[in-house]
């Protein structure tokens, strides 16, 4: 199966560290690591992690939006991209060692217009997937309703669309109707009309989203209490295993990462959600865009199916 990621709002991920954040003082960093950033790239990079392929669909300007690029095709994923005018965006996080605080700096970058958006949807036309999937936020300068246009496009091309966004893109998105949401509890909640929604109701909510057409499958994600699978035939908790937590950043776009691949390897839904658990967990183990290592999924998806085969109570 075919998948493509796309990512309206990439960027280029500065990070460096120095012992002690003092002003007006030359302050002596470590080497910058910089890495490519945004959701779906995220998502192609744990697809490769995993021995998967995909292809990459973003916008791209400047000399930063070049090296995006590269450093795309060097963690050996595809890329379509489209050009625009001005420079990719950059985020610079500064770690101080003796406080293990983060300074994070989110640099403005470049607009993209509709025909920008619309020319990386061409691209995406032109690649036929089978699975479409979108994650992260959406740039200024492109409306709310830019993802219920990619629903529906994802319809015309036949390819089962899953969209990991928040707010009022993903309300937006789903009252057109995907494949595949995988909301964490606020963004559940909001899909659902509520403030706060209580442990218990998480499972009446999803169906509640199912029935009403937005999408087939709901996976809530549940933090360290591990996610929940819905569709119209049930429900399975698939808990986490516990980690020696690190940093949980990239820990949703890991999990998606696992669940797109599992699901493009022909698994069940079940498989699917146990392999999205294990790389979620795996990502919380390293530091911040490190995303996961593939030997941590594979022992920590040995112990979630051992878990599910003992007490599960549902067929999927
Ligand atoms: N503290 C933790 N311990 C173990 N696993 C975790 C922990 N936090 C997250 N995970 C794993 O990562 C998955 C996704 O995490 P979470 O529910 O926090 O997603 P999210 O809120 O969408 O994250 P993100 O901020 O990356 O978008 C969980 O289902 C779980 O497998
Ligand atoms: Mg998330």
């Amino acid at each position: 199966m075919k998948i493509v990621t796309l990512t309206l709002n990439p960027a280029l991920d500065k990070s460096t560290s120095v012992e002690r954040m003092i002003p007006e003082q030359k302050l002596r960093s470590a080497a910058m690591q910089i890495d490519a950033g945004g959701g779906g790239i995220n998502v192609s990079k744990g697809i490769a992690k995993l021995g998967g392929h995909s292809t990459a669909v973003f916008p791209v300007g400047g000399h930063n939006g070049g090296l995006l690029r590269s450093l795309v095709e060097d963690a050996g994923i595809a890329t379509a991209t489209v050009e625009i005018k001005g420079e990719t965006r950059e985020n610079i996080s500064v770690l101080e060692t003796t406080s293990n605080l983060q300074y994070r700096f989110t640099l403005p970058g470049a607009p993209i217009g509709l025909a920008d958006a619309q020319a990386c949807l061409n691209q995406v036309r032109t690649l036929q997937p089978d699975i479409l999937v979108a994650s992260g936020s959406l740039p200024p300068g492109l409306p709310e309703t830019y993802f219920e246009e990619v629903a529906e496009f994802a319809k015309q091309i036949n390819a089962k669309f899953i969209l990991d966004t928040s707010g009022k893109p993903l309300q937006h998105a789903a009252d057109e109707g995907v494949f595949l949401l995988k909301p964490n509890l606020g963004e559940l909640s909001a899909l659902s009309g509520v403030p706060e929604l209580a442990l218990n109701r998480v499972d009446d909510a999803a169906l509640e989203i199912i029935n009403a057409g937005k999408c087939e499958v709901v996976v809530v994600s549940l933090g360290p209490q591990g996610a929940l699978l819905v569709t119209r035939d049930g429900f399975e908790h698939i808990p986490a295993p516990t980690v020696k937590k690190v940093s949980t950043v990239g820990a949703g776009d890991s999990m998606v990462a696992g669940m797109v691949w599992a699901l493009s390897t022909g698994k069940s839904y079940l498989e699917m959600v146990q392999t999205g658990v294990a790389c979620g967990s795996a990502a919380t183990m390293n530091t911040g865009t490190k995303l996961f290592d593939r030997e941590r999924v594979d022992e920590l998806l040995e112990w979630i199916r051992t878990f599910s085969s003992k007490y599960r109570l549902t067929d999927f």
